[in-house]
């Protein structure tokens, strides 16, 4: 079974009502390949999401960009995996490296999350990814390894799991992974499933990259053939997002 390439575009924290609006309108006119070819996710900030929703083409979806942990109550600030599915938002980002790092999520933490927001019926974009200090100290495929294995530890059902390895490095810097060295982790990521999950879930789950992605060099990375699509913060708030999408022919 091929894996549908993925366009997943992280909007964080950026944006007003007006602007959402613009960026929305844009995608709307965008030519893209259709849905059989690529699947496309945009996640705005949460007060946008019913917004965003409302007025998005059918073909594109939405995410989340996070989720509580567990069933909510008393957690001020947070927002449930049980309101998303009640807004009808099918999608949640995931262990992003900005909370992972900001905010101190620690690799079970985000496992947890992850098997929380399954087991609600969400469909998650988990992301993995080591910092320059780790990479240069030569740990990467540890580093990813271990924060895979804290999801892979609570989840036995993959089909609803988009992997993002996203180096921070290459987050928000301009300073893209190559083509060589996304595929190189994305091949040991696909190694690590085979062996600690099934061969089926290696196969079919995919994954995808994010950092500095961008119109001029997805197409390159595209071609990899571990790399089945993307996670882009910058690039997806502009009109190139909609190159990068058609990246996935
Ligand atoms: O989640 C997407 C991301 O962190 C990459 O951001 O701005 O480098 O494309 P950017």
């Amino acid at each position: 079974m091929g894996r549908k390439f993925f366009v997943g575009g992280n909007w964080k924290c950026n944006g007003t009502a007006e602007e959402v609006k613009k960026i929305v309108n844009t995608l709307n006119e965008g030519q893209v390949p259709s849905q059989d070819v690529v699947e496309v996710v945009v996640s705005p900030p949460f007060v946008f999401l019913p917004l965003v929703k409302s007025l998005l083409r059918p073909d594109f979806h939405v995410a989340a960009q996070n989720c509580w942990v567990k069933k909510g109550g008393a957690y001020t600030g947070e927002i449930s995996a049980e309101m998303l599915v009640n807004l009808d938002i099918p999608w949640v980002i995931i262990g992003h490296s900005e909370r992972r790092l900001i905010l101190g999520e620690s690799n079970e933490f985000v496992g947890d999350k992850v098997a929380y927001a399954l087991s609600k019926g969400l469909k998650v974009i988990a992301c993995v990814g080591e910092t320059l200090e780790q990479r240069e100290a030569g740990t990467t495929v540890e580093v990813v390894a271990a924060q895979t294995k804290a999801i892979a530890e609570l989840v036995s059902d993959w089909t609803n799991v988009v992997l993002a390895y996203e180096p921070v490095w290459a987050i928000g810097t301009g300073k893209v992974a190559t083509p060589a060295q996304a595929q190189e982790v994305h091949d040991e990521l696909r190694k690590w499933l085979h062996q600690n999950t099934s061969p089926e879930v290696a196969a079919t789950t995919r994954i995808i990259y994010g950092g500095s992605v961008n119109a001029a060099n997805s197409k390159e990375l595209a071609v990899q053939p571990d790399v089945d699509g993307f996670l882009v913060g910058g690039a997806s708030l502009k009109p190139e997002f909609i190159d990068i999408i058609k990246s996935a022919e």
